[in-house]
């Protein structure tokens, strides 16, 4: 497992508050060690999925944490501090050690997957935990996966394995709004609500889940909202699936094709395509366009006003953009509402972020518009 050397000495002080809030009158130190069946495994990801692990509990499902970085991992140097922290300060051992209480409903294992902030993911991190997920959900001996994520953006990594994972066991991505070492930290209980959803049976065969804050979305819905604020993740018109009250409860399922359902197997995928977002705005310019298919984009998704609508301008660029081979996508910079056929391929209800992911996808099986605007229509 890796910890950033720099702030090592400080580790304890990250961890130690993050347990105290769990602790209920227990030292953290009494929590570790009466922790004997949360196993801490942790490893580089490449490591072959094992057997089952001595001292597992085999009447409790096995849940594999992979942990990713963000706020969660977070690390401040007061408690009063949420905002000024630093992400991916703390690694998967000391989050899963945090929460004894989780062995009650799972045997956890945990690895290390990248340990950063989650503006700094980039398409090998995505490949790298998608063949990841599916190769540890073949496995017999896993019943569900969890992925500790920042939540900055969460959602497209949580809407790529909803579209690449090929399971139907629980995948559950959690991330928190404050850091382990402020008061009040959301992590602990997000993480055991997040292996809470990965355990229940209920949850298999709803696609890849985003679970925070007591609201389990999935990530086709879900996205963030508000920059700070713990109840950020929200599925405004979709609605959420359901809800986490001790007991998981379901209300909702998906209606867009996921996991087993859709055409993508990244398996076969060594790179994806390069795909940027431009944001419409009044005054816009060419050069933005010309500047992406010269830096070899083979997508362009169009964060365009209201319903997709493009300026003249940007219709010149984005007409000059596809005669290059560029597809463009317009999609919405509103947040919520379809957006309706027209010219360019459409975003459908996706929003850019979003949009970006599956067309990147797309691209790795077709070139054809008609064909990646029914992945938008269908997905
Ligand atoms: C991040 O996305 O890595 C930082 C912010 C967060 O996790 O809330």
């Amino acid at each position: 497992m890796k910890i950033n050397k720099k702030f090592g000495n400080k580790l304890l002080a990250f961890v130690l508050p993050f347990m105290l809030l769990v602790g209920c009158g227990t030292t953290a130190e009494e929590k570790v060690q009466e922790d004997s069946s949360v196993k801490v495994s942790s490893s580089e990801s490449n490591e072959e999925v094992n057997d089952t692990k001595a001292g597992a509990n085999n009447k409790l499902p096995n849940v594999q944490i992979l942990a990713t970085g963000g706020t969660i991992a977070g690390g401040g140097e007061s408690n009063t501090s949420t905002t000024d922290y630093k992400a991916g300060e703390v690694g998967v051992d000391e989050l899963i050690k945090a929460v004894p209480e989780m062995k009650e409903i799972a045997n956890v294992d945990g690895e290390q997957v990248v340990n950063i902030g989650s503006a700094d993911v980039t398409n090998e991190i995505l490949l790298k935990l998608g063949k990841r997920v599916n190769e540890l959900l073949a496995s017999d001996n896993v019943d569900g996966i969890v992925i500790t994520h920042g939540t900055d953006t969460l959602e497209e990594t949580a809407y790529f394995l909803n579209l690449v994972v090929k399971s139907d066991k629980p995948v559950v991505v959690v991330g928190a709004m404050r850091p382990a070492t402020a008061i009040s930290a959301d992590g602990p209980l997000n993480l055991y609500n997040a292996v809470k959803v990965a355990s229940s049976k209920e949850a298999r065969g709803k696609g890849t889940m985003v679970v925070l804050n007591d609201r389990i979305a999935s990530a086709r819905y879900v996205t963030k909202t508000n920059t700070t604020a713990p109840d950020t993740f929200k599925a405004e018109e979709m609605g959420y699936l359901g809800t986490i009250a001790d007991d998981v409860y379901f209300n909702n399922t998906v209606t867009r094709k996921h996991t087993t359902e859709t055409d993508f197997d990244i398996l076969t995928i060594e790179k994806l395509p390069q795909v940027d977002i431009l944001y419409g705005h009044q005054n816009e310019g060419t050069y933005l366009f010309k500047a992406a298919v010269d830096a070899g984009s083979k997508g362009i998704v169009y964060a365009g006003s209201g319903n997709g609508s493009m300026s003249e301008v940007a219709d010149e660029a984005a007409k000059e953009a596809e005669g290059a081979g560029v597809e463009v996508v317009r999609s919405s910079r509103t947040g919520n509402g379809v957006v309706t056929p027209k010219d360019y391929i459409s975003a459908n209800s996706l929003n850019p972020q979003k949009a970006r992911i599956l067309l990147m996808l797309s691209l790795t099986k077709t070139e054809n518009k008609e064909k990646i605007q029914k992945y938008f229509d269908e997905y």
